[in-house]
C-alpha cells in the first residue's frame, strides 16, 4: 500500500480563505478589524522565524498585527505589564506570548495573565479545564489543526483507536482531549510506554508529537492507519547540509499506512491557519 498524502498546504489555503472572508464581513458589516498581537521575547532564532511568518500571514488576511519584540532580559513585571496592557486594548482580539521564554520568566504565570478570551493559543488554564470538560474553549493550534485534517480525510472518527505519543501540554494532551471528543478510543503512550511498537500498532489513528527524528519506523504502524507527523526536526543529510524531517520515518510509514501527513507540508501550515481562525473566532465572540 502506498499511503495518501494529506496536504496540509490545501488545507491551510483552504482555512486561511476562510477566515479572509470572515475578516472581510467583520470590516464591511460591522467595521470591525480583527487584531493579533504576537509577543517575542528575546531572539530564539526559531521562535523568530515563526513569529514573522505569523505577522505576515495575519495582514495577508485582512487582520491587524501587532508585534511586541522585547529584549531577552526584559522583566517579568514588565512583561506582565506590557499582557495588561493588551488584555484591556479593544483592537487586540487575539493575544499570542511566543514560546519558550527565557529560563527567568514563569511562562505558567505569564500565559495565566493572558485574558482567557484572548488566548488564541489555549494554553490559558481556565482553556485548558474547558477543553477537559467537553466545554466551548480556546483550542491549542496544533492539535485543532490536526484534528481539522483528521476530520476533512475521514469525515467521522467515532470509534476509532486513535494513539498520541508525547504527551505535552501543547500538543499531545490537548490532542487527546480533542479525540476523545471525537468518540476516539485514546491511548496516551510517551517515553515510559510499555511495548510502545506494540501500543502503536493497534492504532487506526496515530499522532505523533514528541520531537524526536524519525523515531516511528513503518514496522509499528498497522496497515490501513493514518499517520499524523507534528514533529520538525532538522537532521544532517549525510550529503552535508540539512534537511526537515517528522518524528516518523516518513518512507518506511508511508508504505503501510493509508494516510500520512509530510513534513514539511503537512502539519506546519496548518497551526498558524488555526491561529488565525481562532482569532477570529475570539473576535467573534467578544462582539457577541
Ligand atoms: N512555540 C512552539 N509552538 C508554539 C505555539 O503553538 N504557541 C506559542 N505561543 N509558542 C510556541
Amino acid at each position: 500500500m502506498t499511503a495518501t498524502v494529506i496536504d496540509g498546504k490545501a488545507f491551510a489555503a483552504k482555512v486561511r480563505e476562510k477566515v479572509a472572508g470572515h475578516v472581510d464581513r467583520l470590516k464591511q458589516d460591522h467595521g470591525i478589524t480583527p487584531g493579533l498581537a504576537v509577543v517575542l521575547v528575546g531572539e530564539d532564532p526559531a521562535s523568530q522565524v515563526y513569529v514573522r511568518s505569523k505577522g505576515k500571514m495575519t495582514v495577508e488576511v485582512g487582520m491587524a498585527s501587532f508585534e511586541h519584540r522585547l529584549d531577552a532580559n526584559t522583566s517579568e513585571a514588565d512583561l506582565l505589564a506590557l499582557i495588561d496592557q493588551l488584555n484591556s486594548d479593544a483592537s487586540v482580539h487575539g493575544i499570542l506570548v511566543q514560546l519558550p521564554l527565557p529560563d527567568h520568566l514563569d511562562s505558567d504565570l505569564v500565559i495565566n495573565s493572558i485574558d482567557p478570551a484572548k488566548d488564541v493559543d489555549g494554553f490559558h488554564i481556565s482553556n485548558v479545564g474547558l477543553l477537559g470538560t467537553g466545554q466551548k474553549s480556546m483550542v491549542p493550534c496544533t492539535p485543532l489543526g490536526c484534528l481539522m485534517m483528521l476530520r476533512g480525510h475521514h469525515g467521522s472518527l467515532s470509534g476509532m483507536n486513535a494513539v498520541v505519543i508525547g504527551r505535552s501540554n501543547i500538543v499531545g494532551k490537548p490532542m487527546a482531549q480533542l479525540l476523545l471528543g471525537e468518540s476516539c478510543t485514546v491511548t496516551m503512550a510517551h517515553s515510559r510506554t510499555k511495548d510502545l511498537p506494540g501500543v502503536v500498532r493497534q492504532a487506526d489513528i496515530v499522532v505523533a508529537a514528541v520531537g524526536r527524528p524519525q523515531m516511528v519506523p513503518g514496522d509499528w504502524i498497522k496497515p490501513g492507519a493514518t499517520v499524523i507527523d507534528v514533529g520538525i526536526n532538522r537532521i544532517d543529510k549525510p550529503e552535508g547540509g540539512t534537511r526537515l524531517v517528522g518524528d516518523v520515518d516518513y518512507d518506511s510509514c508511508a508504505a503501510v499506512a493509508a494516510a500520512i501527513t509530510p513534513v514539511p507540508g503537512g502539519v506546519g501550515p496548518m497551526t498558524i491557519a488555526c491561529l488565525l481562525a481562532n482569532t477570529v473566532t475570539a473576535c467573534c465572540r467578544a462582539n457577541g
